[in-house]
Formats: structure tokens, C-alpha cells, sequence
């Protein structure tokens, strides 16, 4: 009978390969069978991407002529459904349109801001962050967004950190993972489903100085071990459909026309079959790089590299044709690239299915979409300080003052990258506070400054008032959106307006103060930090911020993020991340600061380390830092193997306890070191993570299986190998206070 069960299965399995397979001969065979009936400028109308935020004569002449392959910015479905109608009854080759948008951390319902996201740890948090967007967005007619962003991000003066998943390689590969998945569905076919897109390749985050555009210089070790995996694995593990080349050059060649990168790594060495889109006008702009002579010489450098959808500079639409005449691009070079995009139209299902059904039930703010953003927002944020255990408040706090410029901010409070997201919409800290607490709590509201960047400090007066008249007060201070982001880098990360020295007065009434920063980036808020008695770091989180943080500081939930990047104290102490390269000299924190000093002090550096000697050794909260109202004790590690060869699993046990008086969520986090390498190794890297939540006085062992395949890096040689030798793995709740153990691996 078993026997039986198992052949009928193993025949539905090879059933199912094969009519994967078969649809997939099949879909291959309609692309080229459609090729061959395409013109060349049909072909080239394909890699033509175009702006459409106001859709005139032009555009619909365009796309009846076949010029144009995909359209970014319209978000009307009824629009969409009339240019898809001119693309499929009036031009010659009826090929659909692809409809582009970036829906960057939702369409209407706003999740956190990517960052934030990253600091929940939680990639299913991620995931069904994404899918809700997705489900929102395509019943407009988007059926691809520009998202996620993954470029490792250590210089927070870039505004575009707040779209990133912050410095760490793996914890970006994981939320990149989870966030591509979530828009993509099981089946990109699916009407709900939308092709993500991998951006931007690569190296955008480390443009020099954190000034936006602006060049990197990134070896190709640096690239491959740092930068390029969390792209490997969004399109090895979950099959992203597109990736975005960026602005920058890296080490002197533009990423719209690297060849290396676009064809021998992408195309050649990873396989990958999906589609390669320029960033806005970033084939164009290679002029302004001194990279090309003209636009003619921009499109032929980009189409040769691997380009293949040029958005929106019209580099391909008005050279290409020429190009392949004289015989600078072969038609081969075309017509791989357009059997790339067909490919994605079919993925997408647009040749069965082009148009949007206009009589779809809406799902946009849906309940439970609401209540996603709302677990997104508290997952997201970061207890920095809760001294005397003042946060959650209790019932002794009878009246509260409201104080600053982000505690009704609802538009600000949306963060970075919201295109869609509507304020009417958005629930502020002022308003849920009052609805779900203002029963028992009588609640002072003082705006005081009216935007972040406010310089008034006239009704300072007012908010000391109502600060007396209070048990507590909590400040709402940070960033406006507009301020991170693209093309919004900052040289000083000190708070903007009057907002700290308003904390310095409110600080003379001695009221406890709880201070909650909104912001899209880490700010340089030491001495802020210090005037308060609880910190909670925000981001900017979205539609449910409001309601998400009044529950967090009454003690409904418990914060439980941990920073995905590193707090400094001082802007002059960037590039500041955790998994630095080992250096010769590092500092012992024993040496001389600035005030050591002895006058005239002979010239020395014998025996000197690497440190600043005014800013001294350490970041403001470093990687993975974040309290809970609870505390967790760590202990018990132990490595059931110590001697392990390179196919094995290191098993690694530790004990978390719940030492606290309050249920709580932790985030495990693991991370190993290389002890000896045949390149200078980083002092630490994560491996792993998960998340806890105990009730207090509980304690369980948490188990992790690492893969030793893990630990491969590219070396010397330029291979990606496991070395044998020492190694430490080390486990805590941050990536400073950590239990540590060796092992060896031969
Ligand atoms: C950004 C991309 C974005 C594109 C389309 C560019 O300026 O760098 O991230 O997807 O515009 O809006």
C-alpha cells in the first residue's frame, strides 16, 4: 500500500516537473516564435522605458508605434487599462505593457521605513510587509516595483540609509529575501503578485563622503564578500525578477555600463534571467561622467555592458537603431535583452491577463493590513535608555505633556519614499494616545515647534508649563520625512531647529522625560540621550506609528528591535560599523584622550593605537544594541563539537533567561570570527539570529546549526573557499556583550 502511495506521488512530482518544464519550453518557444515577427525598432521599443506621471498625445502615439516597453508613474488603473488597450489592440506587435512604480514600504497602508524594518530582526515581518503592499498596488495596475533597496549602508549623513536594511551584509541578504518573496507572491502570475526589483547595483551606499551620486571605490573582494550577496541571494533564493544598476561609478566605471558586473557576473556566473533596468536617466548621465562622449556613445557602452530597459533617458529609443547598423551593437545584444523582458511579461501573466479589473473589492487599508503596520511599527523600535525602569509608564502617571513637532506629524511620520501614502490616513502618537489611553490619563498637548527644522523657541514658556503641571513628559522630536532619503544627504547629524535645546529646557523642570526620535536615519543625539530618562528610537513608522507607540510606552507590547546599524557619536567618526577589518594596532580603551595630553608634549606615536583622540574608542549604541522592559541573562554556551571538517554543522546551545519581571522578546544574535586568514579578516561577522520572547524568570536553550559552509569568504586567491583553522563564535544580544567560544575546522 505504501509502496503504491509513494509510485503515485512520485508520479504527480514528475508529472508536475515535467509541466513546469513543458510551460517552461513553452514560454521560451513563444518568445522566440514573437521575436522573430518583431521589427528592429519594436525590439528596441521593448528596452524603452518611459515617465508618465502626465500621459499626453505623444505617449499614446508612442506606444502605437511600438516605441515604448514598460511605463513608470502612472498609478490610475483606469489610465493604466487605456494605455494597455492602446499597446495591445493598436500597435503591431500588441505586446503589454509593464507598469512600474516604487512602492518602497507600502502603496497606501505605510510599514516602517525599511531601516526600521531591518531592526525588527523578523523577516516574516518583512515579508508580509511587502505582500500587503503588493496586494495594494496591483489593484492599481502596478505590476512592478523598484524595491528593496539593498545596498549595505554604513554612512548615516546618506539620506538613502533610511530605504536600506542598514550596515550588516547578512541581515540585508535575509530582509531582502523575505522582501522579495512577499512581493512576488508563490506566482508572479498572479494578479497580486508585482516583480521586485534588486537596487541599486552596486555600491550606491558607499558613495564617497555619504553625498548622494557620488562615487564609490570598492575592491572586488570587498564587493563580493560585503556588498553583492545580498543581490546573489534575492535573485538564487528568491528569484527576483529585475535588478536596477546605480548612479555611481565603482573604482572609475559608471554600473550602467560595467560589463563586468551586467553580463560576466550577473549573466554568466549567476545565471540570472530576469531583467536589468537602468536607473532614472543613469544611462544619459554617463555624458555627464566624462564616461561617454554623447548620448549615441552612452546607449552603445550601456547595450554592450548588459543594459537592457533604459529608464527614461531615451538614450536606446534614439540610438540603438543606428547603433545596429553601423554594427557598434549586434541584434544578438537586442534580442537577448528583449527575450528577457518578454520573459517577465509572460512571468507576469500580462499576455493572458493585460488589463486591471476596475470591479475589484478594494483592499487598501484593510483591517488586517492595518494591523500588519501596526506589529511592523513596534517590532521596529529601539528602547535606547529606560533609566529607573520609567518606561512602561504606570498608573501613578495621572498627567502627561505632549510635547514637540513629531507628535502630530502626520505626513512626516510616513517617512522617506511615499508616493501613495495618504495623511488623512495616517494614525499620530497625539491622537492615539488620547483615544486609547486618555480614559485614565489626562494628556497636556504643547506643540511648541511646529516642523523639525522650527528655530522659534517663543512657546517654550508653554511647554515648561505644561511640563510642571506633569508627571512625565513625552517629546516627539527627529526628522521630517523630506529630510531623508534621496538626494537629502546631511554633513551634520545634530538634531535641525530649536528641538534640542527645547529638551535642555524641559530638562530644568525635572520631570522624568521620555523622548521619541522619528527620524530616517541614526542622529548624533548623545547629550539629548542624556537629558532624557527613556529613549525610544522610532524611525519613521508609518500609518500605525501613532497607535503602535502608545502601546509600547503604556506597556501594551514590549519594544524588542535592535539596531541594524551603528549609533556614532560624532559625524567625524564615520564610516562607524561593527564588522570592521582587524587592524595592527587596535585601541585597548587604556590610552590617553584629548585632556591627557601634557603641554609640549614631544612628538610620539610608539606604541599608539587607532582611535580619535576627542571622540575616544566607542559608537554612541553599537550594532544590534536595544534594551526591553525586561532584562535577559546569557549563559551555559557550549558547542557540542568543537573539531568540525568543512561539510559539517556547527551545533552551538546557549541559555537565555528572562530575568525580569515582565514577558519579553529578545533577538539571539550569533556571530563568528575568523581567527587567522589568508586576507585580514573582520573582527566579527552575524551568521545568524532569532527571536525569543520569554515570560519572565523563564529560560530556555536556544540552539543554532551553522553550516560551517558559512564561513566561506573570498580570499586571497580570489576563490570563495572555508579556510581551515581557529574560529570564535560568540552569542548575546548585541554585538559587543557577547559569550565567546573557539572552534577549529580542518
Ligand atoms: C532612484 C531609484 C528609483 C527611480 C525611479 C531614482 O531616482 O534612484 O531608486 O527607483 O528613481 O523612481
Amino acid at each position: 500500500m505504501k509502496k503504491l502511495a509513494l509510485r503515485i506521488y512520485s508520479l504527480f512530482v514528475f508529472c508536475g516537473m515535467f509541466g513546469y518544464l513543458s510551460a517552461q519550453h513553452n514560454i521560451e518557444n513563444r518568445i522566440e516564435n514573437m521575436l522573430s515577427k518583431m521589427s528592429l525598432r519594436q525590439k528596441i521599443g521593448q528596452m524603452n522605458q518611459v515617465n508618465a506621471r502626465k500621459p499626453d498625445e505623444r505617449l499614446y502615439q508612442q506606444i502605437r508605434d511600438g516605441e515604448v516597453g514598460s511605463i513608470l508613474n502612472a498609478e490610475d488603473p483606469a489610465l493604466l487599462n487605456q494605455l494597455q488597450k492602446i499597446a495591445v489592440d493598436e500597435s503591431r506587435s500588441g505586446i503589454p505593457l509593464v507598469f512600474a512604480r516604487d512602492v518602497i514600504h507600502g502603496f497606501k497602508t505605510i510599514f516602517p521605513i525599511p531601516l526600521g524594518q531591518a531592526a525588527s530582526f523578523n523577516p516574516q515581518i518583512v515579508e508580509e510587509s511587502s505582500r500587503i503592499a503588493a496586494i495594494e498596488a496591483s489593484e492599481n495596475g502596478i505590476r512592478w516595483t523598484f524595491a528593496p533597496m539593498m545596498d549595505i549602508s554604513r554612512d548615516p549623513r546618506w539620506g538613502r540609509i533610511a530605504e536600506s536594511f542598514g550596515e550588516d551584509t547578512y541581515l540585508s541578504e535575509a530582509m531582502s529575501v523575505a522582501m522579495v518573496k512577499g512581493f512576488q507572491g508563490n506566482d508572479l502570475s498572479n494578479p497580486s503578485s508585482i516583480a521586485a526589483c534588486a537596487k541599486h547595483f552596486i555600491g550606491y551606499g558607499a558613495a564617497e563622503g555619504g553625498r548622494d551620486y557620488n562615487i564609490s571605490n570598492i575592491p572586488e573582494r570587498q564587493l563580493r564578500n560585503i556588498y553583492l550577496p545580498p543581490f546573489e541571494a534575492a535573485i538564487k533564493d528568491a528569484d527576483c525578477a529585475t535588478i536596477m544598476t546605480s548612479f555611481n561609478s565603482n573604482n572609475g566605471i559608471p554600473l550602467s555600463a560595467n560589463k563586468f558586473l551586467l553580463t560576466d557576473l550577473l549573466r554568466n556566473e549567476w545565471k540570472f534571467d530576469g531583467v536589468v533596468v537602468s536607473d532614472w536617466a543613469s544611462i544619459g548621465i554617463m555624458t555627464t561622467q566624462g564616461f561617454c562622449e554623447d548620448k549615441k556613445d552612452a546607449a552603445r557602452k550601456a547595450a554592450n555592458a548588459g543594459m537592457e530597459i533604459d529608464m527614461v533617458s531615451e538614450c536606446f529609443i534614439n540610438n540603438l537603431e543606428q547603433l545596429v547598423k553601423d554594427g557598434s551593437v549586434s541584434e544578438k545584444t537586442i534580442d537577448d535583452a528583449v527575450k528577457n523582458i518578454l520573459r517577465l511579461k509572460y512571468r507576469l501573466g500580462l499576455f493572458d491577463r493585460p488589463y486591471t479589473d476596475l470591479n475589484l473589492q478594494s483592499k487598501k487599508y484593510a483591517i488586517n493590513h492595518l494591523h500588519a503596520a501596526k506589529k511592523a511599527a513596534e517590532e521596529s523600535f529601539i528602547l535606547l535608555k529606560n533609566k529607573n525602569d520609567i518606561l512602561p509608564l504606570g498608573n501613578n502617571i495621572k498627567t502627561v505633556a505632549i510635547i514637540g513637532p513629531m507628535a502630530d506629524a502626520p505626513h512626516d511620520q510616513m517617512g522617506t519614499w511615499c508616493f501613495d501614502g495618504e495623511k488623512e490616513y495616517t494614525q499620530t502618537p497625539l491622537n492615539a494616545l488620547k483615544k486609547q489611553f486618555g480614559k485614565n490619563v489626562n494628556f497636556i498637548y504643547e506643540q511648541t515647534l511646529a516642523f523639525s527644522r522650527d528655530k522659534d523657541t517663543s512657546k517654550f514658556v508653554k511647554a515648561v508649563e505644561a511640563a510642571k503641571k506633569s508627571d512625565a513628559v513625552l517629546l516627539f522630536i527627529g526628522e521630517e520625512s523630506i529630510l531623508s532619503g534621496e538626494a537629502h544627504s546631511l554633513a551634520d547629524l545634530n538634531l535641525v531647529g530649536a528641538q534640542s535645546e527645547l529638551i535642555s529646557e524641559l530638562s530644568k523642570t525635572s520631570k522624568p522625560i521620555i523622548t521619541i526620535v522619528m527620524a530616517g536615519r541614526p542622529l548624533t543625539i548623545e547629550k539629548e540621550i542624556s537629558l532624557s530618562d527613556a529613549v525610544l528610537y522610532a524611525w519613521h513608522p508609518g500609518t500605525m506609528g501613532g497607535p503602535a507607540i502608545a502601546d509600547v510606552l503604556f506597556g501594551k507590547s514590549c519594544p524588542g528591535g535592535k539596531l541594524p546599524v551603528t549609533f556614532p557619536r560624532y559625524v567625524g567618526q564615520i564610516p562607524l560599523y561593527y564588522n570592521y577589518e582587524r587592524i595592527g594596532r587596535p585601541a585597548n580603551k587604556k590610552e590617553v584622550l584629548l585632556n591627557d595630553i601634557p603641554l609640549e608634549a614631544k612628538q610620539s606615536s610608539l606604541g599608539n593605537t587607532s582611535y580619535y583622540l576627542d571622540a575616544g574608542f566607542d559608537a554612541l549604541f553599537a550594532f544590534g544594541y536595544g534594551l526591553s522592559y525586561t532584562t535577559f541573562e546569557y549563559s551555559n554556551l557550549t558547542l557540542p563539537k568543537k573539531n568540525l571538517s568543512k561539510d559539517d554543522v556547527l551545533r552551538i546551545n546557549v541559555t537565555l533567561k528572562n530575568t525580569g519581571k515582565r514577558e519579553g522578546c529578545e533577538v539571539v544574535q550569533l556571530y563568528t570570527s575568523d581567527i587567522t586568514a589568508s586576507i585580514a579578516p573582520p573582527v566579527k561577522e552575524l551568521k545568524d539570529f532569532k527571536r525569543v520572547t520569554l515570560k519572565p524568570g523563564e529560560q530556555q536553550i536556544v540552539t543554532f546549526d551553522l553550516p560551517i559552509q558559512k564561513l566561506a569568504f573570498w580570499n586571497y586567491e580570489m576563490n570563495k573557499v572555508v579556510e581551515s583553522g581557529k574560529f570564535d563564535v560568540m552569542v548575546g544580544g548585541n554585538s559587543v556583550d557577547l559569550l565567546k567560544m573557539r572552534f577549529t575546522v580542518d
